[in-house]
């Protein structure tokens, strides 16, 4: 695991009261990456990824999910809308959360889905009341994984799954040249720290679960970046964050070093699909 002590979660919460905004124009209703098959369109990607993690959970209809990280409620407006399941999303955000529900009454999803604003650090849920904790790309921002993991292994009742892609420090990342690049990330994007796969699998062995195998996207995500930065240069949108704050600014200057953390193998992108043995 790779630190970045400085990172606040004071920080972490004005960064996407802040940007959603700019997410939601220069990316879409998905905070995620895209997962390319081929050419697709980046919106066409983003979806492919939900689809593609939902297929790997099994989620059928239903299924009553926990969104850890909800963002404006890409993922559980689209499960509730596609696989007719429940969904409770959890932001840090409030601006996010009242994103997520407008999104949900629009989408006529309102009754299936609900999203409140709390800490998933500090969450609490009954155990064993849930089919699947879902968490894309949020698990990065979390200061302490294993905690984590161990409570939300919890909620899940015997047989419920587990689906998580996140952001990873590389499993090689040993030089300091893959550390820094790897750090730098942390320090742009507001994560205080990034697992490695093995790190992943370790936190849910550790909580009870089994894991099949886990998923190494990060060739078919990596283009996201090369998008996004392209998308920046094009729209002004540095220009504006400089008016913003420094952080901003910071942020908008690291899609290229996270792009190049790709290439290096600094970084990778992982799924994980895992299961609570049934009783
Ligand atoms: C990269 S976005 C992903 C959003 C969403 N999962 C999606 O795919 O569109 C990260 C999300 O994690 C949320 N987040 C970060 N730290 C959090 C915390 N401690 N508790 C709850 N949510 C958190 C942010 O508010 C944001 O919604």
């Amino acid at each position: 695991m790779i630190e970045c002590p400085a990172v606040q979660k004071t920080v972490v919460q004005w960064h996407y009261d802040l940007s959603t905004v700019f997410y939601r124009v220069l990316w879409g209703p998905h905070i995620h990456h895209g997962l390319w098959h081929a050419n697709e369109s980046p919106r066409t990607a983003q979806v492919q990824l939900t689809d593609a993690m939902a297929d790997l959970a099994r989620i059928s209809e239903g299924d009553k999910i926990v969104d850890v990280g909800c963002g404006m409620g890409g993922s559980s407006i689209h499960l509730a809308r596609t696989r007719n399941c429940t969904a409770t999303g959890i932001t840090i955000s409030p601006l996010q959360r009242r994103w997520a529900s407008t999104s949900a009454a629009w989408h006529r999803v309102g009754n299936r889905t609900k999203f409140v604003q709390a800490d998933a650090e500090e969450f609490q849920l009954d155990a064993e009341t849930i089919d699947v904790v879902w968490s894309v790309e949020c698990t990065e921002h979390l200061f302490d994984k294993r905690a984590f993991f161990r409570k939300a292994a919890e909620w899940l009742r015997p047989g419920g799954r587990m689906a998580i892609c996140a952001w990873l420090a590389g499993e090689n990342a040993n030089s300091p040249d893959m550390e820094q690049q790897v750090f730098d990330v942390c320090e742009g994007f507001f994560c205080p720290s990034l697992g490695t796969a093995h790190d992943y699998m370790g936190w849910m062995e550790d909580s009870g679960l089994t894991i099949n195998r886990w998923h190494d996207w990060t060739s078919q995500v990596a283009r996201t970046w090369d998008i996004c930065e392209r998308r920046v240069r094009r729209s002004g949108v540095r220009w504006l964050a400089r008016i913003i704050d420094r952080d901003t600014v910071m942020f908008l200057d690291r899609f290229r070093t996270l792009r190049e953390a790709y290439d290096t193998g600094a970084m990778q992108y992982g799924c994980f699909i895992a299961e609570k043995p049934a009783a």
